[in-house]
């Protein structure tokens, strides 16, 4: 037996606390191994978090009362700050990242996305945990085996764990639980997740001119609010905080609003203050509070999804040599009524980044909104329920 393959639980077992000590413990969490030098004693949230990096298991309170750290442990679900690493050594751990299987999302995350349960979703991971072992053990969960699964606090003030006696949280938590269990497993394809990851921001020139902007995937900048794909599929810059009140959502759809595109192929992605700087501030003002993230930046939001969507429909009546005035979009589709040719948004995206923006535009009048002001599923739930939202206490700073 040697050091690193050496099983923990033997050490352990063998020689009892070792405080002050680190030793190499193997810990089989989501189907991996894990050798990691630790101290038997340490909490097992740390593990899970700081040595094996999975961060979608939160830390709330450290002395297991809130259940942010919420996973399961041989099958029951557990508060991993309060169960060292020495007793979860040996049995299968899963995590919130692991807790959907082949692709498909469990039951309850696929719930809690048809309900858009989160706020700010820190809370949600523990919670998908306790009430996904509570599924897992009832097909008709009483209000019992409801209160047991969901005793959690949320920060946000959503579901007070301390209203175990308040019958309208009771009813909720069943319908939402309810829900979870007639649901069908459809297939919902986690990749949807990784298409909006790793779109780190180019670094040039923000808004038009012969030099294009790219997103880190190689795809054409219209401009800095808007990123094209070759798919079709948009990426929407969004400049404020989601602390919880769908600011990101409702963004994304002023500017898809304006921009005339397909919801459905709609991804956000935050840029960073440093990159801001570096651009010169091409996203405005990035503070989020007193209800001012869409009421301070509506107005310019809007022009910089119909700035890209002049740009798209001039690029597309550039190649056809017709005036652009005789050209529509919807939905990504540009149409050149009198001939009937259209093309679409991923197809001219290049030429686009490459206009002049035009100094001005106009923009809708709300009464023809189909997109903007209208109750559409919220773009950060998946990410919230899969543990893929970084919060500031998940960022990892260079040669930390
Ligand atoms: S952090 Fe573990 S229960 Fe609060
Ligand atoms: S802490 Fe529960 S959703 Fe924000």
């Amino acid at each position: 037996m040697s050091g690193s393959n050496f099983r923990f639980t033997v050490w352990f077992e063998g020689r009892g606390s070792i405080k002050g000590t680190n030793e190499m413990a193997n810990l089989s969490i989501n189907g991996k191994a894990f050798d990691i030098d630790i101290e038997p004693d340490t909490p097992l949230l740390w593990a899970i978090r700081e040595n094996a990096g999975l961060t979608g298991t939160k830390y709330g309170c450290g002395i297991a009362q809130c259940g942010a750290c919420t996973v399961h442990v041989g099958g029951v679900a557990m508060r991993s700050c309060g169960i060292t690493v020495g007793e979860a050594s040996g049995q299968q751990i899963t995590t919130i990242e692991g807790l959907a299987a082949n692709g498909t999302l469990h039951k309850v995350q696929q719930a809690w996305i048809a309900n858009d349960v989160p706020q700010c979703g820190y809370c949600q991971t523990g919670m998908i945990m306790a009430v996904a072992r509570c599924s897992r053990t009832s097909a008709e969960p009483s209000d019992q085996d409801i209160d047991g699964g969901h005793h959690q606090y949320c920060r946000c003030g959503t579901f007070t764990a301390g209203a175990r006696g308040n019958s309208r949280r009771r009813e909720r938590l069943r319908g939402r639980h309810e829900s979870a269990c007639q649901l069908n497993r459809r297939a919902f394809v986690i990749g949807t997740a990784a298409a909006g990851a790793g779109l780190a921001l180019a670094l040039d020139v923000p808004f038009g001119g012969p030099t294009v902007a790219r997103a880190a995937d190689g795809s054409p900048e219209v401009n800095a609010w808007v990123v094209i794909r070759p798919d079709n599929s948009v990426v929407i810059r969004i400049a404020r905080s989601e602390m919880g009140q769908g600011t990101l959502t409702g963004l994304a759809q002023l500017v898809a609003e304006e921009l005339d595109c397909d919801w459905s192929k709609v991804v956000t992605e935050f840029p960073t203050p440093g990159q801001s700087v570096a651009r010169k501030r091409p996203w405005g003002d990035f503070s989020t509070g007193g209800s001012h993230g869409i009421r301070g930046s509506q107005e310019y939001v809007r022009k910089g999804g119909a700035t890209a969507r002049v740009m798209l429909i001039q690029a597309a009546a550039n190649e056809w040599k017709v005036p652009a005035s005789e050209c529509t979009a919807a939905n990504g589709v540009i149409r050149h009524t009198p001939s009937r040719r259209t093309t679409t948004y991923g197809k001219v995206a290049e030429a686009a980044a490459k206009l002049a923006p035009p100094a001005d535009v106009k923009l809708k009048d709300p009464k023809d909104w189909k997109i903007a002001g209208k109750p559409l599923k919220r773009l950060d739930t998946l990410d919230k329920t899969t543990g893929a939202t970084i919060y500031g206490i998940d960022v990892k700073l260079p040669a930390c």
